[in-house]
């Protein structure tokens, strides 16, 4: 039978064996600046016990909801806030465009892909970013668990996509532009706390790992590991936008006679960021032009 990874019996020591470090905060930072996610109304999916969703609403005045496929995580995260909902990414259970930003954690490597990430655009408004925090490919070779643990690597490069694979999936999905930042992380663990984190399989990958590799890899993390134990970490975060950055050259062809028009909707609409009223530019034998929808979307009152 095929393994798979158990998070619901990671839920219980989740926080104390992955707790928000420096490291930790250091990408939350990242995560806001990049993602522009303060003050935002977001959906974090694979939220596992909460840590993120929570600092987003308490440290950065988002509104935040939370969604798990896990019970048992779940239940750690509604310790934290109320907001969060047991459910997959592949059938989101909110409203088309009620988000302004969708925000994953170390969670895509998890989904079918293939529907969850539509399902991410889809509960984006306009406007909406998705911000997936992943790790990047150079990460896994030099992770300090690849030399105990020699499976580990491929394991890993196999479930995680490529950056540039994610961003032609999430174009592939209706997002409009990608980008990708890259952030390197060193710091240190004590070998007490190395050792608490191989017995309590604190990663998912253990559970893909068979079982004389596991034994073996442990005794030698008891017999070899030197104290204090150097970690390195790289991410990648892809930002997708729900929507077309117009390009300064649509943006000078706007026909002068429509210039009036143009500027009392875009001043409506500076009014109320979630409903950017403009339709993508049509091209067309008089060159470019720029129109705008009918009425602003209606924003529901609750997702
Ligand atoms: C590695 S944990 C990351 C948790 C948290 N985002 C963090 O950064 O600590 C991955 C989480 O994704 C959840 N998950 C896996 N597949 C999922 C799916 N299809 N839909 C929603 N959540 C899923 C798991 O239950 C787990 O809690």
């Amino acid at each position: 039978m095929p393994r798979v990874p158990d998070f619901g019996a990671r839920a219980a020591r989740y926080d104390e064996l992955r707790p928000a470090d420096a490291s930790w905060w250091e990408l939350f930072e990242l995560l806001i600046r990049e993602g522009d996610l303060r003050g935002r109304r977001i959906l974090e999916v694979g939220c596992g016990t909460g840590q993120l969703a929570a600092a987003l609403a308490e440290r950065a005045g988002a509104r935040v909801w939370a969604l798990d496929a896990e019970p048992a995580m779940v239940e750690q995260a509604r310790t934290r806030l109320s907001t969060v909902k047991v459910g997959r990414a592949e059938s989101l259970p909110f409203r088309d465009g009620w988000f302004e930003r969708v925000v994953l954690r170390l969670a895509v490597h998890l989904l079918d892909r293939t529907h969850a990430l539509p399902e991410l655009r889809r509960v984006l408004g306009s406007g909406g970013r998705a911000v997936i925090a992943t790790f990047d490919p150079t990460h896994f070779g030099g992770f300090w668990l690849a030399q105990l643990f020699p499976g580990l690597e491929a394991i890993d490069r196999a479930r995680f996509p490529l950056p540039r694979a994610l961003e032609g999936e999430l174009r592939a999905a209706g997002f409009a532009a990608t980008r990708v930042v890259r952030l390197s992380q060193r710091h240190e663990l004590s070998r007490e706390e190395a050792l608490a984190r191989i017995r309590g399989r604190h990663i998912s990958t253990f559970d893909l790992l068979d079982e004389d590799e596991l034994r073996a890899g442990t005794e030698r993390a008891e017999r070899e590991l030197p104290d204090p134990v150097a970690v390195r970490l790289e991410w990648a975060v892809v930002i997708a936008r729900a929507w077309r950055p117009r390009l300064a050259v649509e943006q000078s062809a706007v026909r002068w006679q429509e210039l009036p028009r143009v500027a009392a909707v875009r001043a409506a609409s500076y009014s109320r960021p979630d409903t950017y009223p403009f339709k993508p530019v049509q091209r067309g034998r008089e060159g470019v032009r720029m129109t705008t929808h009918a009425p602003a979307p209606t924003i529901p009152v609750a997702p």
